[in-house]
């Protein structure tokens, strides 16, 4: 069975997509893992870093977007065809597989519409139209659960909100990941997701966890940043406490604000390697890439100790492939 990892934060901004499309090119292209990446935000950010524009277009007119999964349901339209709806190897890394850089490994894209903007606030309306037969809350599960078989991930990219349509997102999520800018104004949306997620999971029997925070964008040269990444685990343990939990960790790899972070999520840029994508000048000490390595280590890692069964593996194989000099 796949691990389900939502990516969410509700401040804007924060890198919840830059971070949810590396971790994808990252688990798929360097370590070997089938990754589906479904994006229930309306702004289409993973969609169109993963497909860019041109491909989007088709899916949006097909009615193959899980905008159109909802709008069949409020419509009693039959439009929508999950298996149909899913691309198959995306991202720009994914077509260089064959020529060597690859792991294996593939992304899967469940693509996203700006017509969920319309969805979100006729969700409601769902349980009448179907005749009660559907629960707003169960459409992801009832209808694309059953796809996830395949995967080793997946992966949900959640806009800035806790609408019905995150809320899809989450019923299905065995865990959940918050990517933070460490600002003021960043970390007050975690306080407020940790109260939100503690009440969803009794009022729906969630069993979801937060595996961690993940901070993004650091300026290591901003003292604001500085305090801000000290004050985090306090102010983890001050929300989480409040909801009656544990705090979740924070992860060690700090990813670094970076103009090749910012840049890897064109699609139409011509890319050569996972370094080439990510970035090979140094940053901190090390090439800005490795960061994005890192991250997807600790992650399989976190997880492989909560589930035994799943254990990472290839990493220094692949990361002594990627050091500058060797051939990408
Ligand atoms: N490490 C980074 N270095 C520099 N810029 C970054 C980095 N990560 C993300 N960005 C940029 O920050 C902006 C916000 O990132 P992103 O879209 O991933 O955030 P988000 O949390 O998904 O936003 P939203 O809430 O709108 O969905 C984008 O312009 C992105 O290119
Ligand atoms: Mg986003």
């Amino acid at each position: 069975m796949p691990v389900v990892l939502s990516l969410i934060n509700l401040k804007g901004g924060v890198a919840k997509t830059t971070t949810a499309v590396q971790l994808a090119d990252t688990l798929a292209f360097v370590r070997g893992k089938k990754v589906l990446v479904l994006d229930l935000d309306p702004q289409t950010n993973a969609t169109l870093a993963l497909i860019g524009e041109e491909r989007w277009a088709q899916a949006d007119a097909q009615g193959q977007t899980l905008a159109h999964l909802f709008l069949d349901l409020l419509g009693g339209t039959r439009q929508f065809d999950p298996a149909a709806a899913i691309l198959p190897g995306v991202s720009n890394l994914g077509g260089l597989v064959e020529a060597g850089t690859g792991s294996g490994g593939r992304v899967d894209l469940l693509p996203s519409s700006i017509r969920l903007i319309d969805v979100q606030d006729r969700m409601g309306d769902i349980a009448a139209r179907t005749h009660y037969a559907v629960n707003p809350m169960e459409v992801v599960r009832q209808h694309l659960s059953p796809l996830f078989a395949g995967y080793d991930y997946v992966l949900i990219d959640c806009p800035p909100n806790l609408g019905f349509v995150t809320q899809n997102g989450l019923e299905v999520s065995d865990h959940y990941l918050i990517p933070t800018i460490p600002d003021r104004l960043s970390t007050y949306g975690i306080a407020q997701i940790a109260g939100r997620i503690a009440a969803l999971r009794q009022a729906r029997g969630l069993r979801l966890t937060c595996l961690g925070v993940v901070v993004t964008k650091y300026q290591s040269s901003s003292a604001q940043h500085q305090r801000g990444l000290a004050r985090l685990p306090g102010e983890l343990e001050a929300a989480f406490g409040a909801a009656g939990q544990a705090p979740p960790p924070v992860f060690k790899t700090i990813l670094p604000q970076t103009n090749a972070a910012a840049e890897a999520m064109a699609y139409e840029r011509p890319v050569t390697s996972y370094p080439h994508k990510y970035g090979r000048t140094p940053v901190g000490g090390q090439p800005a890439y490795r960061y994005g390595l890192h991250l997807a280590e600790e992650i399989e890692t976190q997880l492989s100790q909560t589930l035994p069964a799943r254990r990472g593996g290839q990493f220094s194989t692949w990361l002594r492939r990627m050091e500058p000099g060797e051939p990408a």
